[in-house]
This record gives structure tokens, C-alpha cells and sequence, in this order.
């Protein structure tokens, strides 16, 4: 070995020890593994949604699928966005035309300004078509969206405002400009926007509402509190809630897996250091949280009173696996090894339906919201669109 040579196979080395990242061929192999294997269910939901002409959500009480996207709902861009990674895995174009039939549904909802939830929907369903086959009008599509979602910034606030508060359950808990974590998952659609047309408009709503967020939502143990007020005229905190978790003081587990997923997609847009660092912050409170069970599935709330005998929400381990594969991109802490743990728990028996069951959607045991009694212990399109996003990722 000449002294080129060994320097090469020193450096070598000296960076495997440092990062200590596991193999990558096996999880390329059981992420393509796990992929053919929810085939053959979502073909089965695709069958149902056709016949129901609209998108499925999850399972009622009464075992019937609830199927949305008539009026706006959160999730109505979860199912042609799952569709969009298979067929961007499997070339197949059943699911590409799948993908525009169902994001067609809700196309007229770009121009809402009553909700922030536009990120998530337009991002997942509009703006993955639009990376995978250039097509322009999608790019429009996400620009209408975007220029909604940015009505609802306050600049004395920093943030976008999440929920509207002159009807319905909102109405009733005195909140003037209510933000919650979930919304940082708003942000990706307008950090693409600003790459994509050149007007830094969109990024700078979206840094104001991360760097805002950064600053009131996060408590000494790095865990986020799930709704901050604020008063919209002086930006002033009002108070610090929580809706959908057990209690104002709790980790609601899904708020912590948005804010994780959040951070790690802001710092992919502006490499800002603190963004990384918050996001390894979230990572640290999940993974090393005394009540997070050995198979890194979490109760729905991490303060949940009767741990153990609590619902689990693979939702949240989902949207954490996905973003600590692409959070270990940026480290050289390992990221990569708990996130194929989780997901190896939910490819198991006890979360990965069997072919035919769980009215056709992929994964079981999720959690939609226990304060206001809906979809607990229930399959959820979201908790099914980042489970396979997490193993298109790893793939
Ligand atoms: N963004 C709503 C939820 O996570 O339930």
C-alpha cells in the first residue's frame, strides 16, 4: 500500500467511526421490500375511492370509510400525494392518473384564505406531481395556493395565523390569533414557491413564521406546546394551549413529529444552523423520552395519564421516521438507524394491515384527536402517505 493508498483508507475509516451510519444496501432493500408489499392494499383503496368518487380519510365508528375533499379538508392532499410516490416508485401510470383525478377534487380550494392547512394539501398532491412531470399548470396551481396561504401572515405576529376564530370549537377557547405547531408544516410550499418563481415573498413569510415559532413554542425540555395566541395587534403571547393533546403542559406526540419534520425542512431551504439544531433538539426529546416504548411507537401524548394502557398514534412515527432520514442527511449524529426501527415496527403484523382488512388502508392504530373524540385507534391517509414516503426516502 503506497502512502496515497493508506491515507485514502485511513480517511475512510476515520469517517465511518465518526458517523457510524448503518448499512445502507439492506435498507434499500427493505424499504423496496415494504413498498411492493402496500401495493396491493392501496390498489384496493383506489378501487374504493373511485367508486366513491372522493378521497378516503379513515374509518368511521360505524366501520364505514369517510371518504373527503367536497368541502376543504385538511388531509384531502395526503391520498394523491401517496399516489404520487408510488408511481414515482413504480413508473406505473394508473397511479399518476390516479394522483391527477383525485388532486383535480379540490382544486378550487387554492384560493381559500379561512385555512393555513394549504401547504400540506397543495405541496403533497400539486407540487409532487409538478416535480415528477414538469407540468406547468400545477406550478400555477401551487403559486394560487401560495398567495392564499400568505394571507393569513400578520407581520406584527411573525406568523401565519392557523385557525379562524369566529365559529365552531376554535370559537369557544378565547383565542385571538391562534398558531399552532402543526403549521410549520405549511412552510415547505413556500420555500419551493420562492425557488420556483424567484420572488423571495413567500420565504420571507415563512422564515418570520419558523423563526417566531422558534422563539414561543418551545419549552426548556425542547418539547413544543401545541397552540400559541397571540395578540394580533401588539404580537404580544396571549396564552399557550394545547387542542389536540392531554393537557396544556403535555407533548401532544404529533406536534412534536410536525415541529421535528418542520425544522428539518427549513433548514433543507436556508441551512440556517438554528433550524438544525431545533430539529435535533425534537429528535433528542422523542428518542430518548422515558415513555416512548421500545418499538419507538408513541403513546398519542407523551404525558398521557395511563401510559401504558394509552392509544398509540403510528401517525407520529411515521412523520418522525421520514424526517429523521432526511434530518440524518445533514448530521453525523445517526438519524438513520431509529428511523428504520420505526419503521420496521410499523411494516410488523402490529401495525401494517394485512392485504383486505382496515377498510383498505395501509397502516392501523392511529390518532386523530382524543379531546374531541374522533378517528382514536384508526387508520389515517396520513399516517399511510408518510409511512411510504419514509420508505421512498430510505429507498
Ligand atoms: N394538523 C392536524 C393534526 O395533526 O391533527
Amino acid at each position: 500500500m503506497n502512502h496515497k493508498t493508506a491515507l485514502l483508507v485511513f480517511v475512510f475509516f476515520t469517517v465511518l467511526s465518526c458517523t457510524n451510519k448503518p448499512d445502507t444496501n439492506q435498507n434499500v432493500a427493505n424499504a423496496e421490500n415494504g413498498l411492493q408489499k402496500v401495493l396491493p392494499q392501496l390498489d384496493l383503496l383506489l378501487h374504493d375511492a373511485y367508486q366513491a368518487e372522493w378521497i378516503p380519510r379513515t374509518v368511521e365508528e360505524n366501520g364505514e370509510t369517510r371518504f373527503v375533499g367536497k368541502n376543504f379538508d385538511w388531509t384531502e392532499g395526503f391520498f394523491p400525494g401517496t399516489l404520487w410516490y408510488v408511481y414515482a416508485s413504480t413508473n406505473e401510470t394508473k397511479y399518476k392518473e390516479a394522483a391527477e383525478y383525485f388532486q383535480n377534487k379540490f382544486i378550487e380550494h387554492r384560493h381559500l384564505t379561512t385555512n393555513h392547512d394549504l401547504g400540506f394539501v397543495f405541496n403533497d398532491s400539486f407540487g409532487a406531481g409538478y416535480q415528477l412531470t414538469g407540468n406547468e399548470e400545477y406550478k400555477q396551481v401551487l403559486i394560487d395556493a401560495g398567495n392564499s396561504l400568505i394571507q393569513r401572515f400578520n407581520s406584527t405576529v411573525g406568523c401565519i395565523k392557523s385557525w379562524d376564530t369566529e365559529r365552531g370549537w376554535q370559537a369557544k377557547r378565547g383565542w385571538q390569533f391562534p398558531v399552532i405547531i402543526d403549521n410549520m408544516m405549511n412552510l415547505e410550499m413556500l420555500f419551493e414557491l420562492s425557488a420556483l418563481t424567484g420572488d423571495d415573498k413567500y420565504k420571507e413569510v415563512a422564515i418570520s413564521h419558523a423563526n417566531t415559532t422558534l422563539k414561543n413554542h418551545f419549552r426548556a425540555d425542547n418539547s413544543s406546546y401545541h397552540v400559541v395566541d397571540y395578540n394580533p395587534e401588539t404580537g404580544a403571547v396571549n396564552v399557550k394551549h394545547t387542542a389536540q393533546g392531554f393537557a396544556h403542559e403535555s407533548a401532544w406526540a404529533r406536534g412534536q413529529a410536525w415541529g421535528l419534520y418542520g425544522f428539518t425542512v427549513c433548514y433543507r431551504y436556508t441551512r440556517d444552523a438554528n433550524y438544525l439544531n431545533q430539529a435535533k433538539k425534537i429528535a433528542e426529546f422523542y428518542l430518548r423520552h422515558q415513555n416512548l416504548p421500545t418499538d419507538l411507537v408513541p403513546y398519542w401524548d407523551f404525558n398521557a395519564p395511563q401510559i401504558p394502557n394509552e392509544p398509540r398514534d403510528a401517525s407520529a412515527a411515521a412523520i418522525v421516521a421520514s424526517a429523521l432520514i432526511e434530518l440524518d442527511e445533514y448530521t453525523e449524529e445517526d438519524y438513520l438507524t431509529p428511523a428504520t426501527e420505526i419503521l420496521k415496527s410499523l411494516s410488523s403484523d402490529a401495525y401494517l394491515a394485512e392485504t383486505g382488512t382496515n377498510n383498505h388502508f395501509i397502516l392501523k392504530h392511529s390518532v386523530g384527536s382524543i379531546p374531541h373524540g374522533a378517528e382514536i385507534d384508526k387508520p389515517l391517509n396520513y399516517a399511510d402517505y408518510y409511512y411510504v414516503e419514509a420508505l421512498t426516502r430510505l429507498k
